[in-house]
């Protein structure tokens, strides 16, 4: 017998108030778009950090790969094991920090690339890689440029490249760098960290090593400026449809990939003079008729947006107005049928 959990009827009173629809389609579409825009020689990347921007790692890993992505991004090891336990094969990088010895045994049971930042730290995971490992394991040497969060100074990048080159077990299969402002339309400190970034690539090649990746590019990169796509392209938010910048619109054709859907729950007429939600902050000027909407801060509306958004009602913008409260909100319909 089927326990109520399981019934359709359940279902359906889930849909009763709020949820997510993720448009795995769209999420292919943009994709190919990608792949197109960088070309042949150039691998994409897709970001699936922070559960796919919280669309849903798996699914969206497995529907980027089959659109023509090659390699994974994710911050942490539980991410990467989580993929893994999937059945995914395909590289998968991962991008923060790792300190621990169980995040060591972790990457090398798993087969997951790790990130490394500085001398030290490359010293300690070739030690402690000894017990899990055989063969050596591809590393990528994360550079700071200009984003002043991971990575070693790209002054001192060589040294770091000529030291991590002698540890055993470690194999560098990448040297890369990140953008701090590649979505601002003026382009003088992406150009600034380009070229830092290209010092390094040629201290690299001095020293005689072929580096079988070189990445840079964010979304926004990806879309700003060829010449930082070199061999792979690390994106997040296009392709979930999201444009980093207004001016880089124009570059390639997205579909947002989520829709966040609540139901109109209640209707009501007010008076001028009404007060709409806790501590009143909107009152009603004009006779209005607002709608309450099953969704809240508790669903991941950010209260701080109350009074601030506008949500579409039946293809038109309503705006939001009062407290976003836990569970629901209000929206002045007043001119939307
Ligand atoms: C190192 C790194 N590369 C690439 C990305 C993807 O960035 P975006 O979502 O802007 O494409 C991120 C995202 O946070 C990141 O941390």
């Amino acid at each position: 017998m089927l326990s109520w959990e399981q019934t359709p009827a359940l279902a359906t009173i889930r849909q009763c108030r709020a949820w997510v629809e993720i448009d795995l389609e769209a999420l292919q579409h943009n994709v190919q778009q990608l792949v197109q825009h960088v070309g042949p020689l150039t691998t994409l990347m897709a970001v699936v950090k922070a559960d796919a921007y919280g669309h849903g790692a798996i699914s969206i890993a497995d529907a980027a790969l089959a659109a023509g992505a090659r390699w994974l991004g994710v911050a942490t090891v539980p991410e990467g094991v989580e993929l893994r336990e999937a059945g995914i094969s395909e590289p998968i990088l991962i991008m923060g920090a790792i300190n621990s010895p169980e995040e060591v045994a972790a990457i090398a049971r798993w087969r997951l690339q790790p990130t490394l930042v500085s001398p030290k730290q490359a010293l300690v995971f070739s030690e402690a890689l000894a017990p899990h490992c055989t063969d050596a394991l591809p590393v990528h040497l994360k550079i700071d440029t200009g984003m002043s969060r991971l990575g070693f100074a790209w002054q001192q990048a060589a040294e770091f490249v000529q030291f991590v080159r002698r540890l055993p077990r470690l194999q560098i299969h990448s040297v890369y760098s990140h953008l701090a402002t590649a979505d601002d339309p003026d382009p003088t400190m992406m150009h600034r960290q380009h070229q830092r970034y290209e010092a390094v690539l040629t201290q690299v090649a001095a020293q005689n090593i072929t580096l079988p990746k070189r990445h840079l590019a964010n979304s926004a990169a990806t879309l700003a400026d060829p010449a930082l796509h070199y061999d792979m392209v690390r994106v997040g938010l296009a392709l979930y449809g999201l444009y980093p910048a207004a001016h880089l619109k124009p570059t390639v054709s997205l579909r947002p990939v989520m829709q966040v859907k609540a139901r109109i729950t209640h209707l009501k007429e007010i008076q001028p003079g009404t007060g709409v939600s806790y501590g009143h902050t909107f009152v009603a000027e004009r006779p209005m008729r607002i709608a309450v909407v099953g969704i809240g801060y508790a669903d991941g509306v950010p209260r701080a947006l109350s009074n601030r958004m506008q949500i579409m009602v039946n293809g038109q913008l309503a705006p939001q107005i009062g407290n976003i409260t836990m569970d629901q909100l209000m929206l002045d319909v007043t001119q939307i049928p």
